[in-house]
């Protein structure tokens, strides 16, 4: 943390490793954020996950830059303390590595947020290496990559020696390369143990078991917002879908019962 503004720098989340868990969520908005700021996490994810979770879409290939932008800039204005990073949409940063500096430099200089981050392990190397030579912080994500999900479909990865071999280059590669941190999606417990003893930055795992330097989540699922959508790696911590379901229909019940506005609501 810089001691002047208390506020979580990607080189702060770096020196984290070994040393305190780090505990992330997504986030889309200014009220939902400044309440989870209240909760002192230290990374604070604008997910591509906005595409399914907030506008209904079923995958996150359809989101834009111009939706990053949107939702970073309002979650930017209500953090003060946890790193926000914005999750850089599908085919903004793959064409190549001029697109990808282009438009991850106009994510930080329209929303004010200091760190991106993109898919991809090994072949996107190059891509983070120049991004962050030329000032752009990035957060790495490897293993299940939302953003291929016509490509690895919604299994686990990394369940065979090729392919656990190859996440652990992957993520070897993205430290190297001068990722902050990685996030490692749904992978066996065991691998994302072994990829967070191997891995010189911090391991953020999402589905990839107890032994990762931190866990992220997509905030609706926590909190019993996504339907029936329940993968096995998610705790819900409460019900917040049932009560606002439940809040709707006492007030509908209320309007028509002529309860509500009662005297104290009305001038
Ligand atoms: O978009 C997203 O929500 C993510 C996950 C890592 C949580 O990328």
């Amino acid at each position: 943390m810089t001691d002047a503004l208390k506020t979580w720098t990607p080189r702060a989340i770096t020196a984290l490793k070994g040393k305190e868990k780090i505990a992330a969520l997504t986030v889309y908005d200014y009220a939902t954020a400044r309440l989870l700021d209240a909760a002192e996490l230290h990374l604070l994810l604008v997910g591509d996950s906005v595409g399914t979770t907030l506008l209904g879409y079923a995958n996150t290939l359809p989101v834009t830059l111009e939706h990053i932008i949107h939702h970073t800039s309002a979650v930017v204005r209500g953090v003060k303390r946890a790193l926000v990073v914005a999750d850089m949409p599908f085919m903004t940063y793959q064409v190549s590595v001029e697109q990808a500096l282009v438009n991850c430099g106009r994510v930080l200089q329209e929303t004010g947020c200091p760190a991106v981050k993109i898919e991809g392990g090994e072949f996107r190397a190059p891509t983070i290496r120049a991004l962050t030579q030329n000032g752009i912080p990035v957060l790495a994500h490897i293993g299940l990559t939302p953003q291929s999900v016509h490509v690895l479909g919604h299994r686990v990865q990394g369940r065979d020696e090729a392919a656990a071999n190859q996440l652990l280059r992957d993520a070897a590669a993205v430290a190297e390369a001068g990722a902050f941190a990685v996030v490692v999606e749904t992978v066996p417990a065991h691998l994302g143990a072994m990829l967070t003893e191997k891995t010189a930055i911090p391991v953020i795992g999402i589905g990839a078991g107890p032994g990762c330097d931190g866990q992220v989540l997509v905030i609706n699922d926590i909190l019993g917002m996504s339907g029936d959508f329940k993968p096995k790696f998610v705790k819900q911590y409460a019900q917040i879908g049932e009560q606002i379901t439940q809040a709707a229909r006492a007030y509908k019940q209320e309007v028509s019962s002529g309860a509500y506005p009662a005297p104290e609501h009305t001038y």
